[in-house]
């Protein structure tokens, strides 16, 4: 069988070659397309793959046309919002991602984040303190749980809201739940947005929610740049020169952001959560093991379509 690694932002070569060892290990081949800046290289690439790896990259059903052998496709990572799965069902391919993998990377950047912009981008001047401050985790999910963990090392008053998550399991990891997004938005002044990209989620942060926020308020985006209505973001920032935005994901108004807010608002140059070696080796590897799985007993867990 031939694994198709794809990654337009490549993984630590420390990951490629943990990889390789589990897909020539149990006999398959290893192909590698990294840091491609044409699509057409991305379809002939994968026309003969029977597995793919991928990051960010665009699965789109253009690229499952391509692939005349592929039987499964896993996103390194956890959002797979870059797969269209009604095309990968079509053709019977199974889609996985690797929750969990890269959350530490993600979780740590969030705080860090929340640090940089309590001390002003580090530019000269008095800044503030995380201690004693509250912090909403918008989604407690694994990157949202591992946030709430490091933020009480820092003494922040760590809150949440996830409708899948029950109150009960949250108050006993010491964490204080939100009954309404609004009630969490309304109280904290700090917010970790840790929701995926999907119908439901999409501008789904905007005037309304970011308006309710306590004086100081920053919120944090280390999710997606299409979960944030972008025009109510410039609205709510217009009105209140107290607020603050810092993202990991440009937004597409992101040099108009700039240009009226100065410092504050941030974003990363390119999206960073998972760049660390330590989330390319724990996705990648796990992504090859997930395949190798699937080859030789049919496993599909982690299948998301
Ligand atoms: C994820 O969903 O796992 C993160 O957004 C990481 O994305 P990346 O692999 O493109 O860095």
């Amino acid at each position: 069988m031939k694994v198709l690694v794809a990654t337009d932002k490549p993984f630590a070569k420390a990951a490629v070659d943990g990889i390789r060892n589990i897909v020539e290990g149990a006999g398959h081949e290893l192909a590698l397309l990294e840091k491609y800046t044409d699509v057409n290289d991305f379809y002939a690439a994968v026309k003969d793959a029977d597995a793919l790896i991928v990051r960010s990259d665009k699965v789109t059903k253009e690229v499952i046309d391509a692939a005349q052998n592929l039987k499964i496709v896993v996103r390194a990572g956890a959002g797979y919002d870059n797969l269209d799965l009604a095309a990968c069902t079509a053709k019977n391919i199974v889609a996985m991602n690797t929750p969990g993998q890269n959350s530490n990377a993600v979780a740590e950047l969030a705080l860090g984040m929340m640090v940089f912009m309590a001390r002003n981008q580090f530019t000269p001047g008095t800044g503030g303190e995380l201690l004693g401050k509250k912090l909403g985790i918008h989604a407690y999910g694994n990157v949202g749980r591992l946030v709430a963990k490091i933020a009480k090392g820092f003494g922040m008053d760590v809150y949440a809201f996830d409708p899948f998550v029950s109150a009960e399991k949250m108050s006993a990891e010491g964490i204080k739940p939100c009954q309404s997004i609004e009630e969490m938005y309304s109280t904290c002044q700090y917010i970790s947005l840790h929701i995926p990209a999907n119908n439901q989620t999409k501008k789904s942060i905007g005037y309304d929610l970011l308006s309710k926020m306590p004086k100081g308020g920053c919120l944090v985006n280390t999710a997606r740049k299409e979960v944030i209505h972008e025009e109510e973001l410039v609205k709510v920032l217009e009105e209140r020169a107290d607020l603050k935005y810092i993202t990991d994901i440009a937004a597409d108004n992101q040099a108009e952001l700039n240009e009226k807010f100065g410092t504050s608002v941030f974003a990363s140059p390119k999206k960073m959560g998972a760049e660390t070696a330590e989330a390319n080796i724990n996705a990648g590897l796990a992504s090859a093991n997930q395949i190798i799985k699937f080859f030789q007993t049919g496993d599909t867990t982690f299948k998301v379509n």
